[in-house]
């Protein structure tokens, strides 16, 4: 006999005229029906495939319906399987003993094919129910446990997020006191250069101390070099204030109102918060950001949340260039290399914003589910696939925008998005 795995109802009775009948009667309703003709064999029936459902007599010879339905219970594979007694003994104490077991219900001899129907159809429903919402609540329970996580995510970011404003702003001050310094200080050295010169015109006679302290710093040099190093000192601070900068425009606690911003002000900090993942490693050249920026207003939005908007496509951009890395050499990709060209536009009453990389690209498949609560196909603690879910809640719920993505496989995926004016 082949082992079906289809659901089935299993009909165990030593009395073959009842089998028959029951049988005919479950088949003509359109179940599936096996047989089996004692405890025994019913118990070894139900170890190879589980039915749906047992109708199980009592009176049987060697293991009877009581201990097989003990047995059944006994077993945690088989407990969940529904078992209705059938019993010509209409005695109160064999219903209570059966129902004790375990059994659903009972079925009293002779039959009443209708009313045996009309119980084997509602336990087969509440069976179907019950398996259905167990398996509901173990995809619920999981898909909590993820949001959890992500949750605790989102609250360690946003407190980083503060913390990190609340260093960028500690930073301007000194930062500031520098480069506004240094000038003075370059000022002062012309100064004290211009004295030596005027001392050297006046009293021109030779003084060994002073011959060879001068040949010592080697004054000439020094004259040559000392501009350089402050104006770098300049740029130094300069490149400090705007990193800093860029971090308090990234971090931006949103207020509850929407403010005016400058949305190439956002990808631009994103993109330098970004920036350690775009630079150039041991595997691959760096990847190359194009800006195409176009003369957009400020928008009316929350600056924090578009931010995160950006952050998220782009950092999928970059996980999208590295998987079409894999197996590839540094020459060949630097053939072909790794780009993201974003684009922004002013079309009459909104502004469109695309970012597109040449990555891997999706299948039609993946990229109908890349909306979706938690898909993803990245590994266990690189994806949550929250990123794109968020990315459109904030672009359409929040903003009232559009967002949508065009994707070849093999050759890159393009993200709008479109925000009203
Ligand atoms: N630029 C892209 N190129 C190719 N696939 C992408 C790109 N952006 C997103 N995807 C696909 O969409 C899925 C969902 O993205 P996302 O919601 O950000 O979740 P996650 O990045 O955590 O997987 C990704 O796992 C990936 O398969
Ligand atoms: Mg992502």
């Amino acid at each position: 006999m082949s082992i079906s795995n289809s659901p089935f109802i299993l009909i165990v009775d030593d009395n073959p005229t009842n089998l028959s009948v029951l049988s005919q009667a479950l088949k003509s309703a359109g179940y599936k029906v096996r047989m089996a003709v004692d405890g025994e064999d019913a118990l070894a029936q139900v170890e190879r495939a589980h039915p749906e459902l047992i109708l199980l007599d009592i009176q049987m010879p060697n293991v009877d319906g009581f201990e097989t339905c003990r047995r059944l219970q006994a077993n945690p594979a088989t407990e969940n399987i529904p078992v209705i007694f059938m019993t010509a003994l209409a005695d109160t104490e064999n219903k209570v003993k059966g129902l004790s077991l375990g059994a659903v219900d009972y079925i009293t001899k002779p039959f009443e094919q209708e009313e045996v129907l009309a119980r084997v159809k509602i336990h087969y429903k509440l069976k179907r129910l019950t398996d259905n919402l167990e398996q509901q609540v173990v995809e619920r329970t999981q898909a909590l446990q993820k949001a959890q996580v992500q949750l605790v995510q989102q609250e360690k970011l946003s407190a980083l997020g503060q913390l990190v404003a609340g260093v960028a702003h500690e930073i301007n001050n000194p930062i500031g006191c520098i480069i506004g310094n240094v000038d003075a200080v370059q000022d002062y050295i012309n100064d004290l250069l211009e004295l030596i010169d005027i001392y050297h015109e006046k009293f021109p006679q030779k003084n060994a101390e002073i011959e060879d302290k001068l040949e010592n710093i080697d004054l000439e040099y020094l004259r040559e070099d000392l501009p350089k190093l402050i104006r770098a000192m300049k740029d130094g601070g300069n490149r400090i204030k705007s990193i800093s900068n860029s971090l308090r425009t990234f971090s931006r606690a949103d207020s509850d109102i929407k403010q005016k911003f400058n949305i190439h002000d956002g990808i631009d900090s994103t993109l330098l918060i970004l920036r350690h993942r775009l630079k150039a490693s041991e595997k691959r050249p760096e990847i190359k950001v194009i800006t195409e920026y176009s003369n957009l207003p400020e928008i009316e939005c929350f600056p924090g949340q578009l931010n995160q908007v950006f952050m998220n496509i782009l950092a999928n951009a970059i996980d999208a260039l590295e998987e079409s890395n894999t197996g590839k050499t540094f020459s060949e990709i630097e053939k072909n290399y790794n780009k993201i060209i974003i684009e922004t536009l002013k079309e009459n009453n909104s502004v469109k914003i695309s970012i597109a990389d040449n990555g891997k690209g999706m299948s039609e498949e993946v990229k109908n589910k890349i909306f979706d609560h938690l898909f993803t196909t990245k590994i266990v603690g690189k994806g949550t696939g929250l990123g794109l879910a968020i990315a459109k809640e904030i672009t359409e719920e929040v903003h009232g925008g559009k967002l949508y993505c065009n994707s070849t496989l093999g050759e890159g995926t393009q993200f709008v998005i479109t925000l009203p004016l």
